[in-house]
């Protein structure tokens, strides 16, 4: 199936029906990894707000939930450059936290939510992505434990994931067709 989104064409590559299987098992390994802790998830918007509504319905250990948004530098300067998280409204301190990704393509919105949460002292830090570009990340990272599937270096768009805003809300995930 193709969709049209700002004259660029995607393809489908994953339906909401895998999506939902492969959270389903994420969340079980969660729920046994975390039993005797009290996680803080921390959902990076805007792109992970449907994977985390999905993923916290499979959570059935205690836990908190929360959102970060990255702040970035406008203007002349390079729109990658990050400072601080927006709207963190839980203390890291000593806690055991959940990053929760949509993406993690060259990995440089990783490093730098990394770099601001390792600030503040927690305990513990893992990350849990829907999607990884294993061709297209350019750190290295230890703490990738959960990733939903591993997709080639083409744009994707759908479920929650955006080309100039928009396709967010297309249930499955599509890449962009190059010919
Ligand atoms: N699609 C949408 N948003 C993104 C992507 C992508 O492939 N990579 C990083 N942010
Ligand atoms: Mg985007």
């Amino acid at each position: 199936m193709k969709v049209t989104i700002n004259q660029k064409e995607f393809e489908r590559i994953i339906d909401y029906n895998q999506i939902k299987k492969r959270i389903r098992l994420i969340g079980i390994q969660l729920n046994v990894a975390y039993e005797h802790q009290h996680p803080i998830f921390v959902g990076v918007l805007n792109g992970c707000f449907m994977f985390m509504a999905d993923l916290m319905k499979q959570i059935h250990i205690a836990c908190e939930v929360s959102f970060v948004k990255l702040s970035s530098y406008d203007g002349s300067a390079r729109r990658d450059q990050v400072t601080e998280l927006i709207g963190l409204d839980v203390d890291l301190e000593g806690r055991d936290i959940v990053i929760v990704e949509d993406i993690v393509d060259t990995g440089n919105s990783l490093k730098h939510t990394l770099d601001l949460v390792n600030k503040q002292n927690p305990a513990s830090v893992a990350v849990c992505t829907l999607l990884l570009k294993p061709s297209a990340v350019t750190h290295t990272f230890d703490n990738i434990a959960y990733v939903g599937f591993e997709i080639d270096n083409a744009f994707v768009v759908g479920y929650g994931l955006d080309y100039r805003g928009l396709g967010r809300t297309l249930p499955d995930i599509y890449k962009e067709i190059t010919s």
